[in-house]
């Protein structure tokens, strides 16, 4: 089930984000990434998404709305308790975060983030370009976008 992140999920959320290796180089320290979601979580511009099952907290989704170019949304952050991986959390999510996202979905992956780039292509994301040293330093991240279908 997908539901709004409450104050209460924010401390799991961080432990996996801080705790993954994909994120390592971006050096995310808790505290700042946990001040950081108890700002957004009542700012209508961003959308916080959580997913559970059977009652337990398995994935987190950070939608920003309009926050790629003032056009579409920009899924933020995406990230599944490493325990629930593989299970299609993930798709989940980012099914859920497609639909707040308006003409698309815009999103930054870590160039030597292979399985999260595997993820996106499955899901029907294209890469669109490539930014270096926008993040970090030293860092390039590889800009994924999937279009909204037409309705008609
Ligand atoms: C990428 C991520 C969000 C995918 O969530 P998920 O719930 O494992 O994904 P689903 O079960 O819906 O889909 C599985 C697909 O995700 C990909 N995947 C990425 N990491 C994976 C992992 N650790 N375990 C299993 N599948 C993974 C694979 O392509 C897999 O497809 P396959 O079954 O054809 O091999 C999740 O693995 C994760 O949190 N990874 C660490 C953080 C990250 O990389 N975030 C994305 C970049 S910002």
């Amino acid at each position: 089930m997908i539901e709004d992140l409450a104050p209460a999920d924010i401390s799991l959320v961080v432990d996996w984000v801080v705790g993954d290796q994909t994120f390592a180089a971006y050096r995310i320290a808790p505290d700042g990434l946990s001040e950081r979601l108890s700002r957004v979580v009542a700012d209508p511009r961003h959308r916080l998404l959580v997913c559970r099952r059977q009652q337990v907290l398995c994935g987190f989704a950070w939608v920003v709305l309009d926050g790629a170019f003032d056009r579409c949304g920009y899924l933020r952050l995406i990230v599944v308790a490493p325990t629930a991986r593989g299970q299609g959390v993930g798709g989940e999510l980012l099914s859920a975060a497609e639909r707040l996202a308006g003409v698309g979905l815009m999103l930054l992956v870590n160039q030597c983030n292979q399985l999260g780039q595997r993820f996106y292509h499955r899901e029907g994301f294209r890469q669109v370009g490539a930014i270096s040293d926008f993040v970090v330093v030293g860092q390039t991240e590889c800009i994924f976008f999937k279009p909204t279908p037409s309705a008609d």
